[in-house]
């Protein structure tokens, strides 16, 4: 059996996210690292997969960023610092799953310079299909999974019709 062209879709379409590797999330988008912004808003409509960057723009000796752990982040200390970063242009690779916490070390995370963020285990493996287990993945799938029933019902109660005009012929 042949199979569907929008099964065929959907590979390339999950093969092509997996060789497109990671994305660069430039926090706050347009408004950069700085302060009075909701970063959590920001966060919250991202999704962090193993081995994507999260970038940081911003002056140059005006801010910087710390990578902290949870009670840093909670309480604007540095505690628990894994890395600091001061270039205005700092690309950080996130390269384990978990959530990762980043303030502003030079008094700003009181501003709201603070953020973070919770990366994903890598969803797919390239070679198999069923590993496409994560959420847009699964979208895509349902989508797919809709259009093919839908197609079949039309094919089905066109059959139904011209059985009924053979009948009644
Ligand atoms: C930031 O936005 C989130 C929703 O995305 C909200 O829950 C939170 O209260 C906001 N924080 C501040 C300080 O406004
Ligand atoms: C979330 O992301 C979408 C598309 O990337 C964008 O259109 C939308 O404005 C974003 N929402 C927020 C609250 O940032
Ligand atoms: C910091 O935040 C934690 C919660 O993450 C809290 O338990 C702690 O009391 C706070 N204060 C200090 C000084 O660590
Ligand atoms: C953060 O690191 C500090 C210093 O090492 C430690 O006392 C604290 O318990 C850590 N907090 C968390 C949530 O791991
Ligand atoms: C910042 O990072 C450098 C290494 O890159 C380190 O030598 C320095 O102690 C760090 N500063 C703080 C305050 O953690
Ligand atoms: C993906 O497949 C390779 C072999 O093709 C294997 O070595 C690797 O462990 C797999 N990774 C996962 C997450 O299943």
């Amino acid at each position: 059996m042949a199979l569907h062209p929008l099964v065929l879709l959907f590979a390339v379409a999950v093969s092509t996210v997996t060789l497109a590797g990671a994305t660069d999330h430039i926090v706050g988008a347009h408004l950069g690292w700085n302060p009075n912004i909701n970063y959590s808003s920001w966060s919250n409509n991202q999704t962090f997969f193993v081995n994507d960057l999260i970038s940081f723009r911003y002056p140059k000796n005006m801010y910087n960023v710390f990578e902290v752990n949870q009670t840093g982040y909670d309480n604007c200390t540095l505690s628990g610092v894994a890395g600091n970063w001061s270039s205005g242009k700092d690309f950080i690779l996130l390269d384990r799953p978990g959530t990762y916490y980043f303030i502003c070390g030079n008094g700003f995370c009181l501003n709201g310079m603070k953020v973070s963020v919770r990366v994903r285990p890598l969803p797919v493996n390239s070679t198999s299909l069923e590993g496409a287990a994560d959420g847009k993945h699964r979208k895509d799938e349902s989508v797919a999974g809709m259009v093919i029933p839908s197609m079949g019902m039309v094919l089905g109660v066109a059959a139904a019709w011209i059985g009924i005009g053979i009948v009644w012929i």
